[in-house]
């Protein structure tokens, strides 16, 4: 199974992607991780990346699908594609097409994450993330059990990215409504789209998404 989760930043992609991963043995691509990754090792994508996201801008088309297939080869063909955060544009999904096919996979569904976009400005602000492990967390919605220590690996150090301020995220947004949203009756005339109110608890929003995935 290959499935797509689309929806404006901070709609909870990551975080539903997380939960499929451990419940179907799925694996994630998140493209954005991706990118974060290559600005981490300092390579030269890395530093084109660094600055396009820092701005709330998209990446080029053509080197995101070549990095994201590159990625692709690594994962054994019998395990289940998440895309999270690709594609984003019409070129992106004419792109991710091509790189599906070449490996002989399809796609299964489109879920869409349907969100309310002031409420998402204090989702993304609010997040931050353990700087040992990556669990995810949110100054209000999803603290510690115990403050200050990672739930999942007990480290005491957590950061925050970079791009994750306001003046960003509403970049990212408007990025968003204006070159993503356009995919979506791309994927609607094939049948693939099933919409999720991504305004539900983040529980409610897994079972609804593990009821359409089966
Ligand atoms: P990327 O990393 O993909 O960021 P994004 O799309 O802006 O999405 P986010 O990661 O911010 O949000 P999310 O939907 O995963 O939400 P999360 O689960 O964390 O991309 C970053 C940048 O990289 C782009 O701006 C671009 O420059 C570049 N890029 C990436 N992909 C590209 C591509 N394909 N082409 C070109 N450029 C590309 O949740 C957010 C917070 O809310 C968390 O704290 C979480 O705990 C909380 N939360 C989640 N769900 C709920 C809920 N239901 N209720 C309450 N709180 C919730």
């Amino acid at each position: 199974m290959n499935i797509i989760l689309l929806g404006p930043p901070g709609a909870g992609k990551g975080t539903q992607a997380t939960f499929l991963v451990e419940k179907y043995g799925m694996v994630q691509l998140s493209t954005g991780d991706i990118l974060r990754a290559a600005v981490k090792a300092g390579s030269d994508v890395g530093k084109m990346a660094d600055d396009i996201m820092k701005a709330g801008k998209l990446f080029p088309d053509e080197l995101m699908a070549e990095i994201l297939g590159e990625h692709m080869d690594a994962i054994p063909a019998d395990k289940g594609l998440i895309f999270d955060g690709y594609p984003r544009t019409a070129p992106q999904v004419a792109l991710l097409d091509g790189l599906l096919s070449a490996r002989n996979r399809t796609l299964d569904h489109v879920i869409e994450l349907v969100v309310d976009e002031d409420a998402l400005v204090a989702r993304v602000v609010g997040r931050y993330t353990c700087a040992n492990c990556g669990d995810g967390y949110h100054d209000v919605f999803k603290q510690p059990a115990v403050a200050g220590t990672c739930d999942k690996c007990g480290a005491h150090e957590f950061k925050r990215r970079p791009d994750d301020n306001e003046e960003t995220v509403r970049t990212r947004m408007a990025e968003y409504r204006a070159k993503t949203e356009p995919i979506l009756p791309l994927y609607d005339a094939r049948g693939l789209v099933s919409r999720v109110d991504g305004m539900a608890s983040i529980e409610d929003v897994t079972d609804a998404i593990v009821a359409i995935v089966g």
